[in-house]
């Protein structure tokens, strides 16, 4: 019996990084899971991987900044598999990493619109079913970077700092459905955003790379250390966890 056995769960972005690493433990713990994505071929061959088992992923396209791709995506997902008990908003861009008085109004509003709009759409549509079904688990992306700062990707901080007073808000509004509301906060995990933060840094990549490493006691993380405490919060396990903060990043903001 896996620790999601025949749970049902859409992780946005799901077609690599650490969304991809959600999805290989969800379905390793028996859940069936819909990756939401833009990135076609990555997205299809991760899902075509997990199905040579049986019928547990499915990769659909979509931008989560459409709202009319979104409610058509949710509406799939519970066609085809009759409910919806996780929702994981992990898709996220760091945008332009400038300090703010070099930002336009258009790439603030990009980053905005990925990483604030697109969790506000893929909650407004995934939590109904939830509402239906009196129970789920929803599990926001934030960062080490919506509670502590920086001086890089000031847009991109101020969307983690959204999604957790998101995360929060909904976890008072849903609690009366028995849906839970989380965040998660991971440190420097070694992803494609990681990197581009790296080689976008205003001082240079190594010193981005040498300052990471020295602010993360344990090490740098790998996507997998992220996707175990989504797996948590998204189960039964934390079925008494709400509105909660799940720091996973090796003791960096400790000090
Ligand atoms: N890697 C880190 O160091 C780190 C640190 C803190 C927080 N995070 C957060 O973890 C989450 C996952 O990041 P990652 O490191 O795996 O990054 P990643 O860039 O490897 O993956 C992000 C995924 O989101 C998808 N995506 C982007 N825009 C989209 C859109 N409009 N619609 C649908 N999908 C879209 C991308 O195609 C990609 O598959 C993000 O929320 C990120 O902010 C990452």
């Amino acid at each position: 019996m896996g620790r999601l056995q025949d749970k049902i769960a859409i992780v946005t972005g799901g077609a690599r990084g650490i969304g991809a690493a959600t999805v290989r433990r969800f379905v390793e713990e028996g859940a069936r899971v819909a990756i939401f994505d833009v990135l076609v071929d990555d997205g299809e061959a991760l899902a075509a991987e997990l199905n040579r088992d049986g019928d547990v992923a499915s990769f659909s396209k979509v931008d989560i900044t459409s709202e009319r791709e979104v409610e058509a995506a949710v509406a799939a997902v519970t066609a085809k598999w009759g409910r919806l008990d996780i929702l994981v908003n992990n898709a996220a861009i760091t945008g332009v990493n400038k300090f703010a008085h070099e930002v336009t109004v258009e790439e603030w509003d990009r980053v905005f619109d990925v990483n604030v709009k697109g969790t506000f759409l893929c909650t407004k549509y995934a939590v109904r079913p939830m509402m239906e079904q009196r129970s789920g688990s929803i599990v926001n992306f934030s960062s080490i970077y919506g509670l502590i700062g920086n001086d890089d990707v000031p847009p991109y901080h101020a969307t983690k700092g959204a999604t957790l007073m998101m995360s929060k808000t909904d976890a008072m509004c849903y609690a009366p459905y028995g849906i839970r509301v989380n965040a998660v906060h991971p440190g420097s995990t070694m992803t494609e955003i990681f990197m581009k933060c790296a080689e976008t840094y205003p001082k240079g990549k190594q010193a981005y790379l040498d300052m990471m490493k020295e602010k993360h006691p344990l090490r740098l993380g790998e996507p997998v250390d992220v996707a175990n405490c989504v797996l948590f919060l998204a189960s039964e396990e934390a079925r008494f966890v709400t509105g909660a903060s799940l720091v996973v990043d090796g003791g960096y903001t400790t000090q």
